[in-house]
């Protein structure tokens, strides 16, 4: 179903040599992760086995095998964020969505992960919703914001 996107990305490293990683983040970039179908199609076009293709998209973690939700929620856990409340943070959106971290809700809307540092520790607690920052977070600053997702 995805055929005609995926060989339309194709076409364009073709002839390229060491493209694998650019073609993956081309096809996370149109899907939001990695289908299946890409990989297969790849292996066919490029004649690169599926599992060495499927080594490199679960090395990098900007990489998904799986559905991204239309909203991606990152919760930073690192030191900085941990000490400053991150635990109860992780434990609301949790609640919230119904789902743990690496899972999508069943309507497609959110997907949650974890991270150790989002870069901006003096926030903390932070998370990340679709690339925009959330700092200094309690519970009421959270509900808030996720109810604001569509
Ligand atoms: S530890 Fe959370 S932003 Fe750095």
């Amino acid at each position: 179903m995805y055929e005609d996107r995926i060989d339309k990305i194709i076409d364009k490293y073709e002839t390229e040599k060491g493209i694998l990683i650019q073609l993956l983040l081309d096809i996370q970039h149109e899907f939001s992760w990695v289908p299946k179908e890409a990989i297969k199609r790849i292996s066919e076009r490029l004649k690169i086995p599926c599992s060495q293709i499927f080594r490199v998209a679960s090395f990098y973690t900007a990489l998904s095998l799986k559905p991204i939700g239309r909203h991606l929620v990152r919760v930073c856990v690192g030191t900085a964020c941990y000490v400053r409340g991150a635990p109860r943070i992780l434990d609301s959106v949790e609640n919230k969505l119904g789902i743990k971290s690496g899972e999508t809700t069943s309507d497609g809307k959110f997907s949650l992960e974890t991270v150790n540092c989002l870069g901006c520790c003096a926030l903390g607690p932070v998370i990340e919703i679709d690339r925009k920052y959330f700092g200094k977070l309690n519970s009421a600053k959270l509900e808030k914001i996720l109810s604001s997702c569509n």
